[in-house]
């Protein structure tokens, strides 16, 4: 069977076609990065927009690719949720429209949930249970997940998700949204061991997470370097003073992810670990994770980078794998549209203790 995904919860539109033996028949992505560049983050109104712009030519390109017609589809899968509500929307009412006029069923899809799955579609998948590492522009994960459908969450963030504390921190030192690999770029050049940040939660015999004390620390240190007493939008820093400062936090938000994902992995039993969400694409943390993972016999798993950041084959992998496991869902024709900007994927229930 042959499931369409689309994907428009932020500032990514993503269409793609997958079958329910998992293979991406094709696929199409745009981003709107060049368009809300020159406002520091995304201005929703902009979002909203620009997918229904995009929505058509992105699926008249993946049919294309792929050589299927809208009448050989056997459902529609799209992420009703987390997400802006306008973009959300935008998708959700091009996904439910398409499928009543074509008569096939819509698969809502929890983003996070076609995140924790994308990496099920590299060449080496892991096999369930394993825990996975969710950390995204919005959330910050640990799960246990012991099959489709079933996942369990260890602990999650207080505050800042980790790819907004890159985000954040990108900003204050002056580099260009996206802040996230902007940092890690600079990263590259910089010295990790020059400034002796936080380690937030690190010891807090649980698998929560808490980044904004980091970045208060990244401020107040970039005040010094600035020779500033008050925080501004542009401070004067020297190039290598904003390396050695994006390595130092970067080496802080990585220590933090690959020890609680370690002692996760020890909690749980589970000998393989699963990342995803955009700072899954970090190449730090991918690094030390492999190193960590290596010592303790764990397998750490990744999505393919182009995978890592939002894009609608996760969305149609999510919708065929649940279509595959209940095919019962053919028949289930509700074209009562709900988005859900705000969801868990989970109900939230109490971080579980590390002994
Ligand atoms: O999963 P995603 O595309 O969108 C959400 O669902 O939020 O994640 C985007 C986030 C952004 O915060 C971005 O800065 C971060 O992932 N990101 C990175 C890197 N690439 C993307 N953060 C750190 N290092 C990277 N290389
Ligand atoms: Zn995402």
């Amino acid at each position: 069977m042959m499931v369409l995904g689309i994907e428009s919860s932020c500032d990514e539109t993503g269409v793609a076609i997958c079958t329910t033996e998992g293979q991406i028949l094709g696929q199409a992505l745009h981003s709107q990065i060049a368009m809300h560049k020159d406002y520091g983050g995304v201005v929703p109104e902009l979002a909203s927009r620009d997918h229904i712009r995009r929505l058509i030519p992105l699926l008249e390109q993946v049919q294309q690719q792929s050589g299927v017609n809208l009448n050989q589809l056997h459902a529609v899968a799209v992420t009703t949720g987390p997400g802006l509500p306008g973009a959300l929307m935008a998708g959700s009412a091009f996904a439910y429209s398409l499928a009543m006029g074509l008569g096939l069923p819509v698969l809502p899809i929890h983003h996070l949930e076609g995140h924790l799955l994308s990496p099920l579609l590299s060449q080496n998948p892991p096999s369930f249970p394993f825990t996975a590492l969710l950390v995204s522009g919005g959330h910050s994960q640990l799960m246990g997940v012991h099959g489709l459908g079933n996942y369990q969450v260890l602990g999650e963030t207080l505050d800042d998700a980790a790819g907004e504390a890159f985000d954040k921190t990108a900003k204050m030192i002056g580099l260009p949204y996206p802040g996230g690999p902007a940092l890690a770029k600079l990263a590259e050049q910089g010295d990790a061991q020059r400034f002796k940040l936080p380690r937030p939660m690190l010891h807090s015999g649980d698998f929560m997470f808490s980044f904004s004390g980091l970045k208060t620390a990244v401020l107040t240190t970039a005040m010094k370097l600035a020779g500033v007493t008050q925080p501004a939008e542009h401070m004067a820093i020297a190039e290598q003073d904003k390396a050695d400062l994006a390595a130092s936090f970067q080496a802080a938000i990585v220590d933090v992810l690959v020890k609680k994902s370690m002692a996760a992995c020890k909690q749980m039993g589970h000998k393989r670990l699963v990342v995803a969400g955009g700072v899954g694409a970090n190449r730090m943390l991918r690094k030390q994770l492999h190193e960590s993972a290596h010592k303790t016999g764990v397998e750490v798993f990744f999505p393919e980078l182009n995978l890592c950041t939002d894009n609608g084959a996760m969305i149609a992998f999510a919708g065929a794998m649940h279509l595959r496991a209940n095919p019962t869902l053919l028949n289930q024709k509700n074209y009562a549209m709900q988005t859900r900007p705000r969801c868990a994927l989970v109900p939230p229930n109490e971080a579980t203790p590390l002994v």
